[in-house]
């Protein structure tokens, strides 16, 4: 089956690693909306419009079912795209529940994107699920354009990193939510800035568990072998150096 994913850039490549681990025999259409990057500063119309884009032009491609791989464009246009469209669309959110019941002593941290931090689905997530009052939400708006060059651990991005944490007193969190795809590529930099037993989340594995569950009903049958088909903004990458930035990001992942 051919499935679809898309994100503004590179924070999706962990959604798509955790499908091609649950599911190694589809066939995937990763699109890279990289002529908008980054989401996190526009406005809620202008990601949905980009959300309709990207979706149109996967079903073009033929995809079945649309993994929106990007926390900021399901807060802005999954409901949006799920009346649009006739197929399965799922979305990744911010992991609140699962972290919940990861630790019940101290607090929670939910990093994200401004857009994510203030828009209504996180908030009314929240609400939902946290009874105790223990969930904080901060912004971290600079560190998907680092991403977005590759750059993971610079003394730029340490710099950015301490000037954001300088205001927030980390030793309170017992879980730091990683609420933007993007933000799995600084996994380990991002720990150093809490306490050394601080547990890391993020919704990846539920997102592709539920996928999983949604096309096992859909009896869809497996094809295509784990084949990645990459497009930027619409257009197909065909250049071998683009290629290769894409998988060694996906090996990244892996020591983030
Ligand atoms: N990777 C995205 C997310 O999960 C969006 C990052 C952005 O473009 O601002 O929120």
């Amino acid at each position: 089956m051919k499935i679809g994913m898309f994100d503004s850039g590179i924070g999706g490549l962990t959604l798509l690693k955790e499908a091609l681990r649950q599911m190694p025999d589809e066939e995937y259409h990763y699109y890279a909306d990289t002529d908008h990057v980054p989401y996190g500063s526009h406005t809620v119309e202008e990601i949905r419009k980009y959300s309709d884009e990207a979706t149109g032009f996967l079903l073009s491609r033929g995809c079945e079912a649309v993994v929106v791989a990007c926390n900021t464009a399901t807060s802005a246009a999954v409901t949006f795209l799920r009346e649009k469209y006739p197929v399965p669309v799922i979305g990744i959110e911010p992991a609140v529940k699962p972290a919940l019941k990861l630790r019940e002593d101290k607090r929670i941290l939910v990093v994200a994107t401004p857009v994510t931090v203030r828009e209504k689905k996180l908030h009314d997530l929240i609400e939902r699920e946290d009874a105790c009052h223990r969930v904080d939400m901060l912004a971290l708006p600079g560190l998907v354009g680092f991403a977005e060059k590759g750059d993971f651990d610079s003394d730029e991005v340490k710099k950015y990193l301490d000037k954001v944490f300088a205001g927030t007193d980390t030793g309170k969190y017992s879980v730091l939510v990683l609420g933007c795809t993007h933000f799995n590529h600084f996994q380990t930099l991002l720990k150093t800035y809490f306490d050394k037993d601080i547990c890391v989340t993020d919704g990846k594995e539920g997102t592709i568990r539920h996928l999983k569950d949604v096309l096992e009903k859909k009896d869809a049958g497996t094809a295509g072998k784990g084949s990645v088909y990459y497009y930027e903004s619409g257009r197909t990458v065909r250049e071998k150096e683009r290629l290769a930035f894409y998988e060694s990001l996906i090996r990244h992942l892996d020591k983030a």
